[in-house]
């Protein structure tokens, strides 16, 4: 399989909120996941989408957004069909050299404590479990 791994852009919306579907994250398709806060969020310079491609299907995604003090990788997600052959990894890579071109020293997830599979992912990539911080939002309403 020739995998090819790219940067993508709002003209893969459909597909990268369908590889979410298929891979089981939920998504706010009326808030932060609408097709133009998506457009607004790629379009800054220190936000990237990431695919990788078996010719025209996206097996796999993640987003890398550099907020000027940390990095972030978010949303990674495989294609339940081609789970455990490092895909995730890649992404995660990908993301990860993107981060520190921005300037990022320190490369955080949000993982759901029940999500064990990429809880043992990131764990896998070096990533260490910060069990003295917690989570906390502010959000405009429960759609954002
Ligand atoms: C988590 C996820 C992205 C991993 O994708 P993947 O391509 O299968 O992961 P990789 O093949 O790169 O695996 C890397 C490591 O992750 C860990 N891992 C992956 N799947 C695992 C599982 N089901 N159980 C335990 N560990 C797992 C292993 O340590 C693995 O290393 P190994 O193969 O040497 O054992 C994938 O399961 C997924 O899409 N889950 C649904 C979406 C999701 O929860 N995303 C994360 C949001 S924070």
């Amino acid at each position: 399989m020739a995998l090819e791994l790219k940067a993508l852009s709002i003209d893969d919306y459909d597909v990268i909120i369908g590889l979410w579907a298929d891979a089981g994250l939920s998504f706010k398709p009326f808030g932060r996941d609408s097709r133009e806060m998506m457009g607004k969020e790629m379009s800054l310079p220190q936000c990237a989408f990431f695919g990788i491609f078996d010719e025209q299907k996206m097996l796999a995604v993640g987003i890398a957004n550099y907020d000027g003090r940390r990095g972030w990788v978010n949303r990674v997600a495989v294609d339940p069909d081609q789970r455990g052959l490092g895909l995730a990894g890649r992404i995660i890579g990908e993301c990860e050299a993107f981060l520190r071109a921005q300037g990022a020293v320190v490369i955080c997830v949000l993982i759901e404590n029940v999500n064990a599979p990429s809880i043992s992912c990131f764990q896998k990539d070096g990533y260490l479990f910060e069990k003295e911080i917690g989570y906390y939002t502010k959000r405009d309403s429960d759609k954002a």
